[in-house]
Order: structure tokens, then C-alpha cells, then sequence
């Protein structure tokens, strides 16, 4: 039998305590070491049996890990991520990939130069619904896709906004929220070719946008919007739509993607498809609902067991440098169309 995956964690706090709660679960890894400078995270280590590292380079060099996930903070995850690479170490690199497409084109160049897989934790495309979506979409069954609504609207409670770097310029909802939706925007929906966009700080006066306008056009001819504001009580959102994680309570009934095509629609997360009997069904016929089925499950635990075959070298990251770049690069465009008030395009990502 294959002995576990040792696998280092650095950074352990909510998220990585988070991957902790699966990763003690699973027979095939187990956690080695945690490297974290914060005050708790030397406790954190006692508690659960393993060596402790302030520095993560330590870390690496004495327990020579299998793997590691780098849940730390945005703006050290592109430098963190390459010290792993430097020593032959795959990784799990939490999202956003970076912070500036300009550094996480040096992270692509070094993990295609080096061969060492990296995964990169838009956790939400393992999550079997979005897995049926996608299937839905590429076997057609909405026809030729042709509108896309994307909802993100919801309230933060004033508390959150305590911590200061969650009220700085480059923290906001965008980067930390609407990545999510963009990149299963583009996971379902193909590229995006351009877009233009509005943000305000309007409600919070935060050097953060609170709200978001964006218009997608995306490559295989579809029209697209996304509405986000983290300063509203609405209840659309995937959040609170899907159910994914229980400190959010749900609204079962409420989508946060529309997806229309000219042979139907699908609400996400209720994964409803409406289609009409006959090929040139209109208006006046009824639309048909269907329930598409799928079977519910945890999308970080599957996640974290698909890293471990991706370490192993057994299948290719679901979500690559890359991969996880352009949906960068699409944040990127969207704050040069609001700050502009110009149509932009993504840089393109090779790789
Ligand atoms: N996939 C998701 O849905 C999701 C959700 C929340 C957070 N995240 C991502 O996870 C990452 C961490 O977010 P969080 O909410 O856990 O933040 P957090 O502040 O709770 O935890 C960050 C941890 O990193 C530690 N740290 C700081 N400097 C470090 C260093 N040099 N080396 C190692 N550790 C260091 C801190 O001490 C802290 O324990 C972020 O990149 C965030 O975007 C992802």
C-alpha cells in the first residue's frame, strides 16, 4: 500500500485550519509540519502532533514535506509558492494565485520550467454541481449559450471591515469575492474576450469598492453581467445559495447564476433547467422545468483529494497557474474598464 502523503501546511489560519479539519480525515495523507509566524500557530502545531516552523523555508529544508498548502496571505503567496517550486515541492496554492499578474507570470514560467504541479484553490470548481453544470453546458443542453446574469449580493457585517488591510486599496470584493464568480463564470461560460465595468465605494467610503457593475462579453459569442456589493441584505449569492458552507445561512430558493442559451436555461446553485417540448417552442408554449440531479459532497475535501493524485503525479491540476491567472487577469481588466471607463481585455496567459 502507499504510504500517506506528507503534506506541510503554511499559513494556519481559517483557511488553513480549515484544510487541517479534512486533511486529518483522509487515509491518504497526513499533515507533517506547519510553518506560520503568527502567535496560535505554535499551539495549533502542539495540538495536532506535529513540528512547528515560523519560517517556511525551514520548514521545507528539515521536513522535506511531500506537498504543502499555502493558505497565507494574498500578497506572500506568488514568493512562498516559489520556494516550494525551487526545492521540488507540488502545492496546493490558495486563491487569488497572486496578487499582480505581473508576478504570477513568473510563478507560470517556473512551474511549467520546473515540472512541479501546482493546484490552485478555486475550490468551488470541484463542487459536484458545478461539476453537472459544466456538464450540462458542454454536452448543449442550453443550446447555443447567449446570456449569462451573475448575482454576488449579500451584506459583510460592519465588524469584518475592523482588520485593517480588509479596508485597503486592492483588498476589496473584487479580488476576494467576485474571483470566485469569475472564475466559474469562466469555467462554465468559455473566456471572456472584453468588459466594461462600474465599482463605487459608495455605501462605505472605504478606499474598497462595495459595489460592482460589470458587462462580459465572452469568446464563444455570449453576453454576460455580473452585480456584486458586499453592503447590501439580499440573499443572492453562492454563499448563501449553495449551501457549500454552514456559516452562511442558506437561501435554498434564490440563483446566483442565470444561464441562458437558445435551447435553455439553468439557475445555479438549484441546478433547474427550463427547455421547451419542441425544437421551435416560443412564448406562447410552456416551459418545461427539470431538476437536474447530482450528488451533494464537500468541495474542499474533494480538493484536497484530488492534490493529493496531482503530487503524486497522477492526473493535471483541475485548476492550473495558468489557468488560475486569467481569471487574475480578468480582475485586472475590470479595475482598468472602471478606473478608464473603457472596454478592456485580459492579457493573455500562455501555458
Ligand atoms: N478558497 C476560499 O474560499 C478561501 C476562503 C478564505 C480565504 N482564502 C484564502 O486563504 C488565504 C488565507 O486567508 P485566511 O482567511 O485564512 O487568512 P488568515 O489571516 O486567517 O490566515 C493567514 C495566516 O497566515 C499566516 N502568515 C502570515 N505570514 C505568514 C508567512 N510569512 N508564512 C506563513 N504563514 C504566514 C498568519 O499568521 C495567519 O495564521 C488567503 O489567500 C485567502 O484568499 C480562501
Amino acid at each position: 500500500m502507499t504510504s500517506p502523503l506528507r503534506i506541510a501546511l503554511i499559513g494556519a489560519g481559517n483557511m488553513g485550519q480549515q484544510h487541517y479539519q479534512h486533511l486529518k480525515d483522509l487515509t491518504e495523507a497526513t499533515l507533517c509540519a506547519v510553518a506560520d509566524p503568527g502567535s496560535q500557530a505554535a499551539s495549533l502545531a502542539a495540538e495536532w502532533g506535529v513540528g512547528y516552523f515560523a519560517d517556511h523555508r525551514q520548514m521545507l529544508e528539515h521536513v522535506k514535506p511531500d506537498a504543502v498548502i499555502i493558505a497565507n496571505p494574498n500578497t506572500l503567496h506568488v514568493g512562498t509558492a516559489l520556494d516550494c517550486l525551487a526545492v521540488g515541492v507540488p502545492v496546493l496554492l490558495e486563491k487569488p494565485v497572486g496578487v499582480h499578474l505581473s508576478e504570477v507570470r513568473e510563478l507560470v514560467a517556473m512551474s511549467t520550467a520546473t515540472d512541479v504541479p501546482v493546484l490552485v484553490g478555486h475550490h468551488r470548481r470541484h463542487n459536484p454541481l458545478i461539476v453537472r453544470a459544466h456538464e450540462l453546458l458542454q454536452s448543449g443542453a442550453l443550446g447555443r449559450l447567449t446570456t449569462v446574469t451573475a448575482l454576488w449580493q449579500l451584506r459583510k457585517p460592519d465588524g469584518y471591515f475592523e482588520i485593517p488591510w480588509r479596508r485597503e486599496a486592492g483588498a476589496g470584493m473584487l479580488l476576494t469575492n467576485l474571483i470566485h464568480d469569475l472564475d466559474l463564470l469562466r469555467h462554465l461560460c468559455g473566456e471572456v474576450l472584453q468588459v466594461q465595468a462600474i465599482t463605487s465605494n459608495v455605501v462605505r467610503g472605504f478606499a474598497n469598492e462595495d459595489c460592482a457593475a460589470v458587462l462580459l462579453q465572452f469568446a464563444n459569442g455570449a453576453l454576460g453581467s455580473l452585480t456584486g456589493s458586499d453592503a447590501v441584505a439580499a440573499p443572492w449569492s453562492w454563499e448563501l445559495g449553495s449551501g457549500e458552507n454552514p456559516v452562511y445561512p442558506r437561501q435554498v430558493d434564490q440563483p446566483c447564476y442565470l444561464l441562458a442559451g437558445t435551447g435553455g436555461a439553468l439557475s445555479i446553485p438549484q441546478l433547474k433547467r427550463w427547455h421547451y417540448a419542441g425544437a421551435d417552442g416560443g412564448w406562447h408554449q410552456a416551459l418545461l422545468p427539470v431538476q437536474e440531479n447530482f450528488n451533494a459532497d464537500d468541495a474542499l475535501r474533494l480538493q484536497l483529494q484530488h492534490f493529493v493524485r496531482v503530487a503524486r503525479r497522477e492526473v493535471e491540476p483541475l485548476v492550473s497557474v495558468a489557468d488560475a491567472a486569467r481569471t487574475l487577469a480578468l480582475i485586472e481588466a475590470i479595475r482598468e474598464a472602471a478606473e478608464t471607463g473603457r472596454a478592456c481585455a485580459p492579457e493573455l496567459i500562455e501555458g
